[in-house]
């Protein structure tokens, strides 16, 4: 399983200093503009750097996601599109074929340097892949839409984050994230004291910390902000990270009820934050 799509993820991130325009995505770049190295940390940076490069590591496009994200957006085409940290960008060029200019901003550099020999591979011009820290947006010129998936819960400190993002949002711009939580505070404990312990699984990096209700409060100051939680994730978490995955399908199925019923939804691990600026 991927990181990005496991339960308990923990990151953070680099980086450096990408300054050519990009005239090809029509996502500007500022050019002249010397990064600091912002929050990312080397240990972060090694750890995806290290999945990206090994041969297990498989990437998919989340439809469902995507979808939800379209419909919060609107017609993409002829827009400008920035992702923040998506790995070696599989979701950016689906963005792109819907005809948004794309820049995907993520701090590995293997997963860039992958991305963009892919899109020279393909000809693709309307997708550019940056090297950079998504904590330190001074590079890029405002765009139309932000789009994120398991990337808030990495960024710190959170209020310059945010700083940034309202910054690079045109007025009118919308983003949408995909992310974990940190509401229920059984899924915490368990976090902070089993996992990564004893036959217990962790994914992601050790610097990242599920999406905090505080983190979403700092997001409400500068956006109108939607949750929306698509699934219930709950008692399913028992099964991948406690049980081996035994019992998979009847944890499911006393998700779905509680999803139904609308039961804890606030709890389940899984949210979509939809900003407008
Ligand atoms: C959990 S993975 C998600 C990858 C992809 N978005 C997905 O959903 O499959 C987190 C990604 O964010 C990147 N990342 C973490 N901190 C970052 C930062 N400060 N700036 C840019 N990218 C960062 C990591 O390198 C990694 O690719």
């Amino acid at each position: 399983m991927a990181p990005d799509q496991g339960i308990f993820e923990e990151s953070q991130q680099n980086v450096r200093k990408s300054k050519s325009a990009s005239p090809a995505t029509g996502v500007l770049v500022r050019e002249g503009i010397e990064l600091p190295g912002g929050a990312a940390t080397d240990l972060s940076r090694t750890f995806w750097d290290d999945l990206y490069s090994s041969a297990s590591f498989t990437d998919s496009v989340p439809i469902p996601v995507i979808k939800a994200a379209m419909e919060h957006f609107g017609p993409v085409a002829g827009k400008t599109l920035l992702e923040l940290g998506g790995g070696p960008g599989t979701t950016s060029l689906y963005l792109g074929r819907l005809g948004a200019n794309v820049i995907n901003l993520e701090q590995s550099s293997k997963a860039i340097d992958d991305l963009n020999a892919r899109l020279e591979r393909l000809g693709i011009s309307n997708v550019r892949g940056i090297c950079g820290d998504a904590t330190d947006l001074a590079q890029i010129e405002p765009v139309d839409f932000v789009f994120g998936s398991m990337i808030l819960h990495h960024l710190e400190p959170f209020p310059h984050f945010v700083a940034q993002l309202r910054r690079v949002l045109k007025p009118g711009g919308k983003a949408f994230f995909y992310e974990n939580n940190a509401n229920s505070r059984l899924l915490v404990w368990l976090r902070q004291h089993i996992v990564g312990r004893l036959w217990i699984p962790k994914y992601g990096d050790k610097e990242e910390f599920p999406l905090t209700p505080d983190e979403i409060d700092e997001l409400k100051k500068a956006f109108t902000v939607e949750v929306i939680y698509p699934e219930m994730l709950f008692f399913r978490l028992a099964s991948s990270y406690l049980l081996k995955r035994h019992f998979e399908n009847f944890l499911g199925k006393i998700d779905e009820f509680f999803f139904r019923r609308r039961w804890l939804l606030s709890h389940s691990y899984r949210q979509y934050l939809l900003l407008s600026a």
